[in-house]
């Protein structure tokens, strides 16, 4: 089997393709960066810019799935030109792997996209699932259902498209574990806000393999890409002070402070979001990390 990933070099794309090696899939990946371009042990890197409409066409070749993780960051102060980048970066991206493909020949029979639970609105009782009708009233809502919108294009292709809402990614190094584990370090670790927000995450390790899993097993429509177990923020913390073997006793960051100090941003941590995992268990999907203790003590 042979995959393309378009942003491939990020914290989740890294992951991912150390993974797919293992099981003998061969790597093609899109990257914007000339200096990542060429092939070793069965990763080819192609380039790509979408902002100027380009793309070497060569990386379609003998690629039987597209996993699709291009995007600029939303962990940057959303200044009004920053959110232009949020959104344009996923739209231009996704409609030039569409537009590329149409008309050519290829082999590839799926596409599988990361989306985020971002999309779901911020609630502290109800329970998300893929069936919840969707709107656009927040940004971060408004990017995830253009974003989904244009991913549906890859449809006109007769292909088979599914879209992972991922749930806050746990890596080792790099993504919000870093971020969290510096005044955590300190002693200083706290909740924000209430605290009582619910965090619905992931391990880095199982997202890839869901990414894998939903490619190969040909998956269509949404599912979302969270862990089994949900905790609340101030949990999170205390969980992850305790895995690193240092006390919790830090009051809760008042939410004006972290609007203050992060702007429309704050969203990202004060947001609420208890995520169903149902349907990726109904498929036999088998989790490596299903509780949060279990993730942090192979993580740090
Ligand atoms: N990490 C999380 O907690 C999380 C949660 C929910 C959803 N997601 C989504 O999952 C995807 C992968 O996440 P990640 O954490 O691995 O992201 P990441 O570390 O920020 O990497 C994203 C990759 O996208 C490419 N990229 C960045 N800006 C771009 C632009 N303007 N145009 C085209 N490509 C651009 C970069 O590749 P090159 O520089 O090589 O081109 C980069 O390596 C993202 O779309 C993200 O929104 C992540």
């Amino acid at each position: 089997m042979k995959i393309l990933i378009s942003g491939a070099t990020g914290l989740v794309g890294n992951v991912l393709i150390q993974e797919a090696l293992l099981k003998g899939i061969e790597i093609h990946f899109l990257t914007r960066n000339k200096s990542k371009l060429g092939s070793h042990d069965g990763v080819t890197a192609f380039y790509w810019n979408p902002r100027e409409n380009e793309i070497d066409t060569a990386c379609f070749k003998g690629v039987d799935s597209i996993i699709h993780l291009a995007g600029a960051t939303v962990s940057k102060r959303w200044t009004k030109k920053y959110k232009e980048e949020i959104l344009s970066s996923r739209i231009q991206s996704t409609s030039l792997l569409v537009e590329s493909l149409k008309n050519k020949e290829h082999q590839i029979k799926t596409v599988v996209s990361a989306s985020a639970i971002g999309v779901y609105p911020s609630s502290m009782d109800k329970i998300h699932n893929e069936e919840d009708p969707v709107k656009s009233d927040s940004f971060i809502e408004e990017v995830v259902v253009e974003w989904e919108r244009t991913v549906d294009r890859f449809l006109e292709l007769n292909l088979k498209v599914s879209k992972l809402r991922i749930g806050l990614v746990l890596a080792s190094n790099g993504g919000v574990l870093e971020t969290l584990k510096i005044p955590t370090q300190f002693g200083l670790g706290a909740a924000f806000g209430s605290g009582k927000q619910w965090q619905s995450w992931i391990h880095i390790s199982d997202l890839a393999h869901l990414f894998i899993t939903a490619a190969s097993d040909q998956w269509e429509g949404v599912y979302n890409a969270t862990a089994p177990e949900v905790v609340s923020q101030k949990k999170f913390i205390k969980h992850l002070a305790s895995s690193i073997n240092r006390p919790f006793f830090m009051p809760p960051l008042p939410k004006f402070l972290i609007k203050l100090l992060v702007g429309e941003m704050s969203a990202l941590v004060l947001n609420s979001h208890y995520i169903s995992n149902q349907k990726v268990t109904d498929t036999g999907f088998k989790y490596q990390f299903s509780t949060l203790k279990e993730a942090l003590e192979d993580l740090l």
